[in-house]
């Protein structure tokens, strides 16, 4: 079983890849049980985006409420999915599993459009789908390593983990929904980002009705709750969201809208 986190569906992809190629599932942790129960040399993955080059906040959670039972010869990998630096996802992940008594056999990662757009800009079509056509063979390559049972964190693009503590406080201050706004001319009202939203910190209230917005409703976003994934940034279709005052000019991503299968 493999199980993914993924906003803008780079995870969720490589997740999928992945459990095609070994003949296994590949689940949201979304939509998950936290109760995991492993068959005799039954696979188990970890899919993930880099978070300022650690583990996201969901996806530690999910992994520390998880009550998992091994079997026999689990191979047990994790997959950090990045634009820029992968910093300590793997050792993360390996050191969330120590802690359940379970041993890290692999950690790999592969490079994809970074969806931080408060720093990247994936607003040019051709820039963007280069970068998914080159995740393909990285994508291969973790697949062989897998097959072959290798051992170790085989990751990229790493840093030290004693950078930990920084990174950590930085994540934390960016997660602040002050820094969120909605373009009240745009949004429709639909409520989609309210709906997505992994941990319900957007609440849809009431807003005069116009020719835009007939349902008259604007997202608010409730205080402190945010795991700052970005997917009510990138998936409103009305490009309504900003984070900053960045996003605007970079673009909005979605992995399947530049994915063709070859
Ligand atoms: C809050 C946030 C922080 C991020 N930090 C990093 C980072 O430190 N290093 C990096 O290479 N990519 C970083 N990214 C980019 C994502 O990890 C990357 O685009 C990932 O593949 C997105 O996966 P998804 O499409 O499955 O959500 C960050 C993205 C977000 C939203
Ligand atoms: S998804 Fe976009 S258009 Fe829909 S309610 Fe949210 S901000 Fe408005
Ligand atoms: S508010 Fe947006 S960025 Fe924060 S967790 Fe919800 S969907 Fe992700």
């Amino acid at each position: 079983m493999i199980f993914y986190f993924s906003a803008t569906g780079n995870s969720q992809h490589v997740a999928t890849r992945i459990a095609e190629a070994i003949g296994t599932q590949a689940q949201s942790i979304e939509t998950a049980s936290s109760e995991i129960v492993l068959t005799d040399n039954e696979p188990l993955g970890f899919v993930t985006p880099t978070n300022w080059n650690e583990l996201p906040v969901l996806v530690r959670e999910f992994i520390r409420k998880a009550e998992i039972r091994l079997a026999k010869d689990n191979y047990v990998f994790a997959v950090a999915t990045y634009g820029f630096l992968q910093g300590f996802v793997c050792e993360d992940a390996r050191r969330e599993l120590k802690r359940k008594g379970i041993v890290m056999n692999a950690g790999f990662s592969v490079k994809m459009p970074d969806n931080w757009t408060p720093m990247f800009d994936l607003s040019d079509p051709a820039k963007v789908q280069q970068q998914v056509d080159a995740a393909e063979p990285q994508i291969d390559e973790v697949i062989a390593m897998i097959k072959a049972g290798t051992q170790g964190n085989k990751s990229h693009d790493r840093m030290p983990y004693f950078f930990r503590p920084i990174t950590d406080r930085l994540l934390t201050y960016e997660r602040q929904t002050k820094f969120f706004a909605v373009d009240k001319n745009a949004c429709i009202g639909c409520g989609l980002c309210a709906k997505k939203c992994p941990v319900q910190a957007i609440e849809m209230q009431e807003t005069a009705k116009t020719e835009t917005n007939k349902l008259g409703k604007n997202p608010v976003w409730t205080a402190e709750r945010c795991a700052l994934c970005l997917g009510c940034l990138h998936r409103c279709p009305k490009f309504a969201i900003s984070y900053n005052n960045k996003t605007q000019s970079h673009g909005q991503y979605q992995h399947s809208k530049y994915y063709k299968k070859g």
